[in-house]
């Protein structure tokens, strides 16, 4: 059985169904991701596994540990990184990691050096002696991440860890996460970027409206979209004025005309080349640049959940990820 297991999980508020009859497994020592945009249910889901929510059907075990029935035991081998920071505004970062390594019972010789190590981990040194409060929004996600880690959890949950903090700060976050679980920590993590997903995350599962709607490592991901071929050809002509032509003479490709005088022939069969170049060279058309557009995992989305991908970018960060 996988380190998290859930089954037939369903969450209800009131009539509107928010998590519906999902089920997955994370196995021990992967980075497991739900990708999905805004409202798609992440963190409902998240906060049943976690054990802050009730499921409204469905049945939850954390390393073998049934989470509903058996709440504080589950949750003693868990890190948690809620969206929102759940750490003390008057507090620096030393004494709020001191505070929650008291909350899972460490002796106070464990706590404070633990404390310090993991200040050091994440680069929250200097910041040790500030309060909460006067942290960067990246300090913050940072030092909550620290707080989650106090106990060593076997597992970690971590709700959107880098929506809305500074990219310097992202970029650690994830490095961290796989340093993590090249420790050994099994990861089950959420987020709303396709890239991050792609980066970082061993297996995904794509969720939309309560559903999962595909799972699987990237190369199974991308295996619905590789039977789906497409060029883009650059001319010295506005492609406009023979893709017409062109389309007649190719059925099989459905041929796009893009207005910088480039095209796309998209097809599901293999597009061979020659018969193509030949088509331009009968026509005087020079041919500048001719290039094989390769699938992403963006693709893959848009075709499995019907959900434009602009609603997993919204507040992507200026800079985009390195
Ligand atoms: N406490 C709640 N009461 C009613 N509706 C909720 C509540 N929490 C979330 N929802 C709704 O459930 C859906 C899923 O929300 P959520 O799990 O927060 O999604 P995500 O984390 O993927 O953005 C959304 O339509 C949201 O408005
Ligand atoms: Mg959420």
């Amino acid at each position: 059985m996988g380190m998290v297991s859930v089954k037939n999980l369903k969450k209800d508020y009131g009539n509107f169904t928010a998590v519906d009859d999902i089920s997955f497994e994370i196995n021990k020592g992967e980075i497991f991701g739900f990708l999905g945009p805004n409202g798609a249910g992440k963190t409902s889901t998240i906060n049943m596994i976690i054990g802050l929510s009730r499921p409204t059907a469905g049945e939850i075990a954390v390393d073998g540990i049934d989470v509903k029935s058996q709440t504080k035991k589950a949750q003693a081998i868990m890190g948690i990184v809620p969206d929102e920071s759940n750490l003390y505004n008057e507090m620096d970062g030393f004494e709020n990691l001191c505070f929650s390594a008291s909350l899972y019972g460490m002796r106070k010789e464990e706590r404070e050096p633990r404390a310090r190590q993991l200040l050091k981990q994440f680069r929250l040194n200097d910041a040790g002696k500030r309060p909460f409060k006067a942290y960067s929004k990246g300090m913050r996600r940072k030092l909550t991440i620290a707080a989650a880690l106090i106990h060593s959890p076997r597992v970690l949950f971590l709700d959107e860890p880098t929506t809305g903090i500074d990219v310097e700060s992202s970029r650690q976050i994830r490095e961290m996460i796989v340093e993590l679980k090249k420790q050994g920590t099994t990861i089950f993590l959420t987020t709303h970027y396709i890239e991050e997903a792609e980066r970082i995350c061993d297996r995904i599962a794509f969720i939309a409206k309560g559903q999962i709607v595909a799972s699987g490592t990237l190369p199974q991901l991308m295996e619905s979209v590789t039977h789906d071929y497409a060029i883009r050809f650059v001319t010295d002509k506005n492609s406009e004025s023979f893709s017409i032509e062109l389309q007649s003479r190719f059925k099989t490709s459905e041929v796009t005309a893009q207005s910088d005088n480039s095209l796309i022939m998209s097809s599901e069969q293999r597009i061979p080349l020659f018969p193509v170049m030949e088509f331009f060279h009968k026509k005087e058309i020079e041919v500048y640049e001719a290039r094989e557009l390769r699938p992403s995992l963006e693709d893959v989305f848009v075709k499995l959940t019907g959900i434009e991908s602009s609603a997993l970018k919204k507040d992507k960060e200026k800079g985009g990820f390195r």
